[in-house]
């Protein structure tokens, strides 16, 4: 495929940055969009005129739980709206129990530090971390195998690793941690608005995942989905007034919780981050997962070859597993390889060993070709 399955011209037009630069940082923050911008400015002018509008700052925030809902397949019901996956994950880790004789959290070196370090605070609570490894850049499925046992209360897995790209067999890993009775909790942050996900399909009992990279929003806001059957089991002590049945109730001597995946909500929701949190998704909706989809695959082939073709060396296992677009080439000095990027014109995203080149639907041949050519120029010098 050499052209993309939309009129890319007019998309990119409203990417004013495009302009002026080639941003293949989607992995770390997405640019801003013409309706992303018109987004923060409605918040602006209903703060600047009306002073305050809680009736339709909250019919926002349910919008964008509603496009959440719609990115993965799920029911605005079975959706929290959060501040960050960290959030996310510690309203989760809060409402398991580790003294029932399943204290085991399974999760991978894939990770992203942050949902790490929150399964490795739950040890405090009595539960033990049991990690899977990283070989060669991406996590094998067999090695989950051995690790989940009865004694498992959660498996964590982030869908696509932040360090490459490389996507686990989230369904495949729910299959096995459902087989021993253990819940399922994916990081779905790096993969989510270019990867088609589907929570029912996958059969994952949770999901997390931020705006800021490729669902193309801000940060501020992320959403967790809770399967609809799992959710009256699970109270977080992470908590708040919008975790409530009615939030304006306002009964400080009374704790209920809402039948609804909103009991993972805590204090005043994230009501600017909604605005053009909502805007971008709507976006990507109406454009549609599998064209992006489709794009983005064919930008992630001509980078992986491209690479390899001028001398690169690319992180983890390339065109050899599935992967998103964001594309790890391996350099002595990532952050140089980023300002030598910056100075040239093209965003890439530095991370330990590598620097990312991660393109999304609007991106070019031409903007990969300019990206590893002036990578390749740096990395001679
Ligand atoms: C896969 C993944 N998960 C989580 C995070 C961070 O989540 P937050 O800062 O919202 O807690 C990142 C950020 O880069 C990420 O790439």
């Amino acid at each position: 495929m050499s052209v993309p399955p939309f009129d890319i011209d007019v998309l990119r037009s409203r990417i004013p940055l495009l302009e002026h630069l080639v941003p293949l940082n989607n992995c770390s923050q997405a640019p801003l969009t013409t309706a992303t911008r018109a987004a923060a400015e409605r918040y602006m002018e209903s703060w600047g005129t009306r002073g305050m509008d809680w009736e339709g700052w909250m019919a926002e925030v349910e919008a964008c739980r509603r496009a959440f809902a719609a990115m993965i397949n799920a029911s605005p019901d079975e959706v929290g709206v959060v501040s960050s996956v960290s959030h996310a994950t510690s309203a989760i880790a809060t409402a398991l129990r580790f003294d029932n004789g399943r204290n085991v959290i399974v999760a991978s070196g894939a990770e992203f530090p942050t949902v790490g370090h929150v399964w490795l605070a739950q040890e405090k609570r009595g539960a033990r971390v049991r990690w899977v490894q990283v070989a060669d850049g991406a996590v094998p499925l067999e090695a989950y195998d051995g690790a989940i046992d009865e004694r498992t209360a959660i498996v964590s897995a982030a869908h696509a690793y932040y360090q490459n790209g490389s996507l686990q067999d989230v369904a495949a890993i729910a299959r096995r941690a459902r087989h021993q009775g253990a819940l399922t909790f994916v990081d779905a942050y790096q993969s989510l608005g270019v990867v088609p996900v589907d929570v029912k399909a996958m059969g994952v009992d949770m999901l997390a995942s931020g705006t800021l990279k490729y669902l193309m929003g801000t940060p501020g806001i992320a959403f967790l989905y809770v399967k609809g059957s799992i959710i009256e089991r699970l109270e977080p002590t992470i908590t708040g007034w919008f975790g409530r049945v009615n939030p304006f109730a306002f009964d400080a001597t009374h704790l209920d919780w809402s039948p609804h995946a909103s009991r993972f909500d805590a204090g005043t929701p994230p009501i600017f981050a909604a605005y053009v949190s909502r805007a971008a998704m709507e976006w990507l909706l109406e454009i549609g997962s599998s064209a992006i989809h489709a794009w983005t695959q064919h930008l992630s082939r001509r980078l992986v070859q491209g690479a390899e073709a001028r001398g690169l060396t690319v992180h983890g296992p390339g065109l050899a597993a599935p992967k998103t677009p964001s594309t790890a080439i391996v350099c002595p000095d990532s952050h140089a390889a980023e300002h030598g990027l910056r100075e040239r014109g093209i965003i890439g995203s530095a991370r330990g060993p590598a620097i990312r080149l991660a393109p999304h639907f609007y991106n070019t041949e031409a903007d990969i070709d300019r990206g590893l050519d002036a990578l390749a120029e740096i990395l001679r010098t």
